[in-house]
């Protein structure tokens, strides 16, 4: 064989994954090429050390949580929101705002045939959801006289087809030169015995590693560099499936201003103690997300004086940041979490495997675990109506339908 092959057979059996290059020989020279090149730059030291934290229990009590304060938008006076605005339009204006919409997930819940992004929620325009937020963008234009740069951060799996879509509906009309896209990091996917997973190509299975994955694919692909050579100070980072998202808000930029901090989230209030969320709390003095999955019942019910639940400001996945806290986000990768997937993979025999349950880990960082390096940040509580329609699952909560509702009930009053 060669010296590559021979460095990677000696780098997978160290690790114990010698089975990655058992229909070597099958494959393409280019696939070859490909598959040798993966096994020498990915960190199997480190995806085994990710499969053995899913065999040990989460424990969280050792941290402390507290509730944590928050601005409420829907209670303030015109002249408030006039003041805030004011600060925020001219950051707007001076062309310091940048907006990057995460659109990497995999959307698997709402089982699109295509990048989430792409979707079409039923308008009558029948707008698809990325042309619903270039909207934002437009309007800003108009408004501010100013192109808003946009970012698009996807994924190696939808990449090609975001890129596609947008050159097919000629950017919606919105300056093309303004429009970046670039690609999150991804992880190879383990199963059930830390082994990792081989795709119908007979390569290594990889999915895309979670949002949190921004900062330091923001900062590999040379989009922390172009922004600050930009000018660019604020930068709002919100999902793509939310098609109520306010892309281009002053009073958040303003907010941020105001309080002197370097990061602001958008808060909804929870529509009951129970609902499966993550809430900004406070977590051993530094400000977090905590989830549904670690709160007790006792705190999920806690109410302040005011009857407002302690822990009721869920996070929309709507932040701004300075451009100087993304540089520090991106300078370390976030921890990784697990989960419990679906993968159809080449079993031991080369057929291909596709399982009627999850049979996989995928690992996976989160934004908001970024949050806990800052001493400070903004909550600003927004009106559910107003700012959050999300597009998660085919039908019921948070689906095509609701989306649609929440839009045009939100729109049919401007
Ligand atoms: P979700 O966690 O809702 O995941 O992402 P998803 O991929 O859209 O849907 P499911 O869970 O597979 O059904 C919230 C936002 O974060 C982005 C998504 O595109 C969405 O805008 N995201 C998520 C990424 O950009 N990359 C990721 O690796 C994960």
């Amino acid at each position: 064989m060669n010296e590559k092959y021979d460095a990677s057979m000696e780098k997978v059996k160290k690790y114990g994954q010698e089975h990655l290059l058992k229909f070597y020989d099958k494959l393409s020279k280019d696939e070859k090429e490909k598959l040798l090149d993966d096994i020498l730059t990915i960190d199997l030291q480190q995806i085994n050390k990710l499969y053995e934290q899913t065999k040990v229990e989460k424990n969280f009590t050792s941290s402390k949580i507290e509730p944590i304060p928050y601005i409420d938008k829907t209670k303030m006076s015109k002249e408030e929101l006039e003041k805030y605005e004011k600060i925020g339009e001219h950051e707007i204006r001076k062309g310091k705002y940048a907006v990057v919409t995460m659109a990497g997930g995999q959307g698997t819940r709402l089982g699109h045939n295509g990048p989430k992004g792409t979707f079409d929620i039923g308008l009558d325009s029948h707008k698809s959801i990325f042309e619903i937020l270039c909207d934002n963008l437009k309007m800003a234009k108009e408004k501010y006289n100013v192109t808003i740069p946009w970012y698009i951060m996807t994924s190696d799996e939808n990449n090609k087809e975001t890129e596609e879509f947008f050159k097919k509906n000629r950017y919606f009309n919105y300056p093309k030169e303004a429009v970046t896209f670039f690609k999150q990091g991804q992880l190879p996917m383990v199963d059930e015995q830390g082994k990792i997973l081989l795709n119908e190509h007979g390569q290594i299975k990889q999915a895309a590693d979670g949002h949190g994955g921004i900062f330091v694919s923001m900062r590999k692909n040379g989009i922390i560099y172009d922004m600050q050579t930009r000018g660019i100070e604020w930068v709002f980072i919100g999902g793509v499936d939310n098609v109520l998202a306010k892309m281009a808000d002053p009073i958040f930029i303003g907010v941020a201003i105001d309080e002197k901090v370097q990061a602001v989230g958008k808060s909804i209030v929870k529509v009951s103690p129970k609902e499966k969320v993550g809430v900004f709390c406070k977590r051993n003095g530094k400000p977090s997300v905590i989830e549904y999955t670690e709160i007790t019942d006792e705190m999920a019910e806690a109410r302040d004086r005011n009857g407002e639940l302690l822990y009721g400001e869920s996070h929309a996945l709507c932040n701004l940041f300075n451009i100087k806290a993304i540089d520090m986000f991106s300078k370390d990768f976030l921890p990784y979490h697990s989960a419990h997937k679906k993968a159809s993979y080449i079993n031991e025999d080369g057929n291909i495997v596709k399982p009627e349950k999850p049979n996989a880990y995928k690992f996976e960082a989160f934004l908001f675990d970024a949050f806990e390096s800052l001493d400070n940040m903004a909550i600003l509580r927004v009106k559910r109506e107003e700012e959050f329609a999300p597009v998660k699952n085919s039908e019921g909560a948070d689906s095509p339908e609701t989306a649609r509702e929440l839009y045009n009930n939100y729109w049919k009053n401007k």
